[in-house]
């Protein structure tokens, strides 16, 4: 089947695109969109032209699937120039989202139709290219410099009344599309083409200290990445430069781009995260249980931000707490952060009391008895959390969904202490909850297949990006962070300073390094697991330096002192001697000979612990695939997106070489901690990467 067809209405030729599920530039739509300009050309009975788009959207972009192979021609940029060229006037009927090459195609053409509920974008950025089909040249032409490098860096989707203010949209309506996009062509008949590529520039505001300005308000948010530089090259060379050689100017970019693996991390998050809802043995044909209304006991930071993410899709939520004063207490934090997005201008003040009013609050179980989810966010004890959910148990309706959102304890052994296993699983918020995107399903032994795919798609709408875990200590996430913080403290007790191991690791990519990550968690909470493990149970030659910060009462962030010291009101770490003298004296106390430590060496490290421990929970199946786990690290922990996620970026360096390293490592260090993953050693001796290992298993 034709993915591009054409119509004729009277003098008007309606140039359909039907590329489901997205109507993505694929080769035959690019062939089929520049044979339909060559006929149209000289159909002398034609006198202006269409293009629209079937189907959900108007086109969504290149066609990212065929990125990586070798492009057919007819390659983009010449299409869009081929209508650009057009002597007869073409007008865009867009719908849905035009993005990336869809939106260059749009500005391709002579006039722009949309309907007001489409959106525009050049998210190329986020796959680490830019828009090489002449959209940072013809952008800036038609909206200004300054809107077109919003839009390019950002990525973001424009609605189009946004887009209409910037002159990238001619005309909004509310429905009728075709129509009134054949209304606008007959009438441009008489006005004839205009093109994007011929507007004049006037860059007088635009010199070099405003591109200067530019780079410095980027330059946080883009630390690391390698596409947002160049695309702020391109639209200084759309300044500065005519058409053509701007557009010869964001080709070389482009390339360069394409070339650097940083697109190709990007492009494999993109894939990731849409591949996560894929759950083996769950389709569209298991059954969901419908969510009406959400219980959630704990009304505690984390259950608040638990709670609004259900609110502000519309979900009505009973919150449980033991006493009226932490009820309100959790209440009143709910309303500051929906009355802090109100001051930012996020929502007015009706919709703040909207969102509040989804809220009851209750003390008794009783109340949550019409619930159908139920997620208990309380103290993280065995012992508590199945008093709650022998209450659950109790007053839940049948076939309630019964959730803990544990970060680290046996899911089974909750389910267990009820009657109804079937309906019991893991959800793991990360905190703040209301913010963070990653959501871990932890599917425990007997949880239902429906309770599964019902949670599954509840995570898309509240819009989390839900990944499915089975039950081990500390999940998919938690249980990777272990061993890249033993790693970490040995680099310090080893010879490094606090400080060295945060920026080795903050360079590398991370928001921030693992020591300021422990202060601002409280260096009390891992203490305090450590005391109820048992000391042959952990690497104490990486700790007992850290827990002799602890009993000074250098409890971290909270107090104004833990591995750095905080003056009042500040939270920037600063390095104190006081701590270096402990670390010291307990690096004496061990007979370690301290060195410095190279901050790569320090990277490698952390990095194989992650790798290694990512390789074990995927060899025992508690996650269904590797790029799973690169969707729980960068999500939830803050790995650089550019590099993929960590088994990404195992792949990346080639797992012959990550398996000789952990080797190495088992060598030097010893064995205890470093013993290779099975599937590791198997994947790097049969030659292949986790990505091999995903195909062959995954789907
Ligand atoms: N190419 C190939 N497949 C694509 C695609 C694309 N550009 N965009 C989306 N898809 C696929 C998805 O992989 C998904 O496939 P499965 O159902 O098999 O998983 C399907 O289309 C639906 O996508 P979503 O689940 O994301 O659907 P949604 O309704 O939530 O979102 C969307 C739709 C807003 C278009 C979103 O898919 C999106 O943002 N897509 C990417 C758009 C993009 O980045 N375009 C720029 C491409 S680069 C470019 O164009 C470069 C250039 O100029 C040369």
């Amino acid at each position: 089947m034709s993915t591009v067809s054409t119509e004729i209405q009277g003098d008007i030729a309606v140039v359909t695109v039907n590329n489901p599920p997205v109507n993505a530039l694929s080769h035959s739509v690019r062939a089929g969109l520049s044979d339909a300009m060559k006929i149209l050309s000289a159909n002398d009975a034609v006198k202006a032209v269409v293009i629209a788009c079937e189907g959900r959207t108007f086109i969504a972009g290149a066609d990212i699937r065929e990125f990586g192979k070798p492009m057919q021609e007819p390659h983009l940029p010449d299409v869009v120039n081929e209508i650009e060229a057009m002597e007869k006037p073409v007008v865009a009927a867009i719908h849905g989202t035009a993005l990336g090459g869809g939106l260059e195609v749009a500005l391709s053409c002579h006039y722009r139709v949309a309907l007001t509920s489409a959106k525009i974008g050049l998210p190329e950025v986020k796959l680490g290219i830019l828009p090489g089909a002449g959209g940072t040249q013809r952008l800036p032409r038609i909206a200004g410099p300054a809107n077109a490098l919003d839009a390019i860096i950002s990525g973001r989707h424009v609605s189009a009344k946004e887009a209409k203010s910037w002159g990238v949209l001619d005309e909004l309506v509310e429905d009728d599309l075709l129509a009134a996009a054949i209304a606008c062509a007959k009438e441009a008949t008489s006005k004839g083409p205009r093109r994007t590529g011929e507007i004049e520039i006037d860059g007088s505001a635009f010199g070099d200290e405003f591109f200067a300005g530019f780079r410095k308000s980027i330059a946080r948010q883009t630390r690391g990445y390698f596409a947002p530089e160049r695309c702020v090259q391109c639209v200084e060379a759309a300044v500065k430069l005519p058409l053509a050689e701007g557009l010869k100017r964001e080709r070389e970019l482009f390339y360069e781009c394409a070339q650097n693996p940083q697109s190709r991390a990007l492009q494999h998050m993109f894939f990731a995260e849409r591949q996560v809802s894929r759950i083996p043995g769950i389709d569209k044909d298991t059954p969901r249980r419908a969510i009406k209304k959400v219980g959630i006991i704990g009304a505690g930071t984390m259950g608040g931000g638990i709670a609004m993410n259900f609110a502000n899709v519309g979900i009505p939520v009973t919150l449980l707490e033991v006493q009226q004063e932490a009820l309100d207490r959790g209440l009143g934090v709910v309303r500051k952060n929906y009355e802090r997005s109100a001051a930012k201008g996020k929502l007015t003040a009706e919709q703040v009391e909207g969102l509040m009013s989804q809220f009851t609050g209750t003390l008794s179980y009783d109340d949550l008895s019409d619930c159908d989810l139920i997620i208990e966010a309380v103290f993280e004890t065995m012992e508590i959390k199945k008093k709650v959910f022998t209450e659950l148990d109790r007053v839940a309706k049948d076939g309630a969904i019964l959730a803990s959102n544990t970060s680290y304890l046996d899911v089974n052994e909750i389910a267990a202490c009820t009657k109804r296993p079937e309906d019991v699983l893991g959800l793991h918020f990360f905190s703040p909850a209301n913010v963070m995107r990653l959501l871990e399903i932890v599917r425990a032994d007997k949880t239902a297949p429906d309770v599964l795919a019902t949670c599954v798609d509840l995570a898309k709408a509240i819009r989390k990006v839900g990944v499915v875990a089975g039950v081990c200590h500390g999940f998919i996430g938690n249980r990777m962070l272990s061993p890249y913080g033993r790693e970490a403290s040995l680099a310090v007790i080893e010879g490094a300073k606090p400080e060295e191991v945060d920026a080795a690791l903050f360079n590398f990519g991370m928001p921030m390094g693992p020591m300021t990550m422990s202060d601002m968690a409280g260096v009390d909470i891992g203490y305090l697991n450590r005391q109820g493990m048992g000391r042959e149970n952990y690497e104490t030659k990486a700790y007992d330096w850290v827990d002799r910060l602890v009993e000074q009462g250098r409890k971290g962030l909270k107090v104004g002192k833990g591995i750095y010291t905080y003056a009042e009101g500040d939270r920037t770490p600063q390095p104190d001697p006081a701590v270096m003298a402990i670390v010291e004296e307990e690096s004496a106390k061990l007979g370690i000979e301290r060195k410095s430590i190279p901050a790569e060496d320090i990277v490698e490290r952390c990095m194989m612990a992650l790798i290694n421990e990512g390789a074990k929970i995927l060899g025992e199946g508690k996650a269904y695939r590797a790029s799973d786990i690169d969707v729980v690290y960068v999500n939830g922990y803050g790995y650089p997106p550019y590099r993929g996620g960590p088994m990404h970026y195992a792949d990346s360096i080639g797992l012959e070489k990550v398996y000789a390293k952990i080797c190495a490592f088992a060598e030097t260090f010893g064995p205890r901690w470093w013993q290779p993953a099975p599937l590791l050693k198997e994947l790097a001796e049969a030659g292949k990467s986790f990505a091999d290992y995903d195909r062959e298993n995954a789907g």
